[in-house]
């Protein structure tokens, strides 16, 4: 196999790439978030990690901790306001700015159900935490940006939102439609302060969320069925176009949906 090869996991990013830079990953304690901070503090980044439950930060600060990285775990709900501007302080307590915004957190409710039988509890909190939560991140601290006339906000949809979840249900597939048409506006809104807002759209990625939506081997077998390249994403996948979405090569981009779904999605 080579370099070019889709089955084959290759990242080169230059060591320091984001040396100095202040990061702010939200729900970092697990899944794509949690590798995406191990990265970044290992490319020189510092980085503010958050999370819903009590413990998941601190254990991904300890990784980063561990190979001499910059890391501060805090516990935080994004879909609190006073426990996104608590988070949001103690970043620029710490280190004065944020250079880059995440929002990685979310949640998804139970494995598919059709529409009439889905609690609206999971609805709210569907949204609550994908929807809600970008939009009051991005709304702390984008004023510091604006200050500072620069920053970076990357948000995660999903293929669901790109067309309909296939283990999920509508409260998913709706809430990361909405993400998208948030990013779209802030790019919209924000390009003249020199501030870039864009969005990711994974497809199913191997790991411990679609473990739990997937019920035995051949349901697994199906899933990789649909997908042109054949397999789920590994998470490196996914973050390895986070760090280029971070990075200056995606200068001139903003208001994109960037699908990295093995071809699942194709628009
Ligand atoms: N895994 C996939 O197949 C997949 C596919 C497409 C999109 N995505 C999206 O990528 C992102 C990361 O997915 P993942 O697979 O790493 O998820 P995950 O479930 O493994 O981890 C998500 C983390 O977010 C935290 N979180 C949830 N709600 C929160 C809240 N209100 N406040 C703070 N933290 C909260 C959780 O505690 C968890 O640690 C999510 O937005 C997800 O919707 C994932």
């Amino acid at each position: 196999m080579n370099s070019m090869d889709p089955g084959v996991a290759v990242s080169t990013f230059a060591d320091d790439i984001f040396k100095d830079q202040v990061f702010l990953v939200t729900g970092a304690g697990r899944g794509i978030g949690k590798l995406l901070a191990e990265r970044l503090a290992r490319l020189g980044a510092h980085v503010a990690l958050c999370d819903l439950v009590a413990g998941r930060a601190e254990e991904t600060a300890k990784v980063i901790a561990a190979g001499q990285g910059s890391a501060l775990a805090l516990t935080a709900d994004v879909s609190k306001e006073e426990d996104v501007q608590r988070a949001v302080a103690a970043v620029l307590d710490r280190w004065g700015r944020v250079d880059v915004l995440v929002n990685s957190a979310g949640s998804y409710g139970a494995a598919y159900r059709v529409t009439h039988e889905t609690p609206v509890e999971e609805w709210d909190s569907v949204f609550a935490s994908n929807v809600r939560g970008s939009f009051l991140c991005a709304k702390t601290v984008l004023p510091h940006m604006v200050t500072a006339g620069r920053g970076r906000i990357i948000n995660f949809a999903s293929n669901a939102g790109r067309s309909v979840s296939p283990l999920l249900g509508c409260s998913y597939t709706a809430a990361k439609t909405a993400v998208i048409g948030m990013t779209r506006h802030l790019s919209r809104e924000y390009a003249r302060h020199g501030i870039l807002v864009n969005t990711i759209a994974p497809g199913p990625v191997a790991g411990e969320r679609v473990s739990e939506l997937i019920d035995g081997e051949a349901n697994g077998a199906a899933l990789n069925a649909q997908i042109p390249i054949g397999r789920l994403a590994d998470p490196s996948d996914i973050v390895d176009v986070v760090l280029f979405m971070a990075s200056g090569a995606s200068r001139y981009m903003t208001g994109a949906i960037l699908d990295v779904s093995g071809g699942l999605i194709l628009a």
